[in-house]
C-alpha cells in the first residue's frame, strides 16, 4: 500500500482506531517491508535476483524465526565482503524497531521455497557418531572454514571471508535449508561463488553436515 493510501484509510477509520492499533499505521510486516523500501535492495521474487542484497524470496525456509526477528532489530554483519563481491568490507544495515522487526519477520516467514524438504534433517544438534562424522566432513573432507568464519576452540571466530559467516549458523539457518543449498546453491543464488557439493557429498553426508552445523552458536 502506498503511504498516501494508508493515511487515507487511517483517517477514514478515525483517530480512536489509530490509537487502538498496536504499533504504527503499517499494520503488517508486508506493508512495513514496502514502506521501508526493503525491496529496493532485496528481491522477494525467486526468479529475479538482485545485485544489491540477498534474495529474501525463501527467507521463511532459510532463517530461524527467532534469529531473523532479533537480527532485524539489531543487525550485525553476516559477510566480511561487500555483497556479491570479493571486496573486503562489511555492510552496516538499517535496524527496525522491535515491533517492526516482529511484524517483518512474521511476513518473511511466509516466503518459503518448495525445493526445501521440510523435516529432511532430524531436529536438534548432531550427537555421538553423527557429530564426529559431521566434524570430519566439515573440517577434513572439505575445508569449509577456508571460506567461512566459524568458532574455533574457546569461542574464537576464525576462518576465511569469501562466504557468509557460519559462526552462528546453528541459530541463524534451518538445517533443511542448508541441505537444499548444498545440493543446488545456484537455485538460491544464481550468481553465487559458492562451490557446488552435489557431486562430492551424498544425501546422508549433506544431512550430517547440516545437523552438525546446528551446534554452531
Ligand atoms: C541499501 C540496500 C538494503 C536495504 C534498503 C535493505 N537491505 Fe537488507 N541487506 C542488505 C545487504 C547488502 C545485506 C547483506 C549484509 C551482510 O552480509 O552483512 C542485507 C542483509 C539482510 C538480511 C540477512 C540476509 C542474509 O542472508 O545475510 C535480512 C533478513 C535483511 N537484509 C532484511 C532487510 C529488510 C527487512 C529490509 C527493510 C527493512 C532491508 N533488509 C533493507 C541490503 C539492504
Ligand atoms: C571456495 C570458497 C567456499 C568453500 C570452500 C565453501 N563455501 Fe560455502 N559459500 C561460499 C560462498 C561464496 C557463499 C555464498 C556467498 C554469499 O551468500 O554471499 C557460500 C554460501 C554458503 C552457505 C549459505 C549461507 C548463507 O547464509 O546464505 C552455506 C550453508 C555454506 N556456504 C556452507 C558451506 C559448507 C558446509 C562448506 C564445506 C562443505 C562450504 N560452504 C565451503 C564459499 C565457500
Amino acid at each position: 500500500m502506498k503511504m498516501s493510501k494508508v493515511l487515507s484509510v487511517v483517517l477514514a477509520m478515525g483517530v480512536g482506531a489509530v490509537l487502538a492499533a498496536p504499533g504504527n499505521v503499517f499494520a503488517d510486516g508486508k506493508a512495513t517491508f514496502g514502506a521501508k523500501k526493503c525491496g529496493s535492495c532485496h528481491s522477494t521474487d525467486a526468479a529475479k535476483a538482485s545485485d544489491k542484497a540477498p534474495n529474501l524470496s525463501y527467507a521463511g525456509s532459510k532463517y530461524q524465526a527467532a534469529w531473523l526477528e532479533a537480527w532485524l532489530a539489531k543487525p550485525t554483519p553476516v559477510r566480511q565482503v561487500k555483497w556479491g563481491t570479493l571486496t573486503k568490507g562489511t555492510t552496516s544495515h538499517d535496524a527496525l524497531s522491535a515491533g517492526e522487526a516482529k511484524e517483518v519477520a512474521a511476513y518473511l516467514a511466509t516466503l518459503t521455497d518448495a525445493k526445501v524438504a521440510k523435516g529432511a534433517v532430524p531436529a536438534g544438534e548432531a550427537k555421538g557418531a553423527a557429530k564426529v562424522q559431521g566434524k570430519l566432513l566439515f573440517e577434513k573432507k572439505q575445508g569449509c572454514y577456508g571460506c567461512h568464519l566459524v568458532k574455533g576452540s574457546g569461542g574464537k571466530v576464525t576462518g576465511g571471508f569469501t562466504g557468509p559467516s557460519l559462526a552462528e549458523a546453528g541459530a541463524r539457518l534451518q538445517a533443511d535449508w542448508i541441505v537444499a543449498y548444498l545440493k543446488d546453491p545456484n537455485h538460491f543464488f544464481p550468481e553465487t561463488m559458492s562451490p557446488n557439493y552435489s557431486k562430492r557429498f551424498n544425501d546422508n553426508e549433506m544431512k550430517t553436515i547440516a545437523q552438525y552445523m546446528m551446534s554452531f552458536k
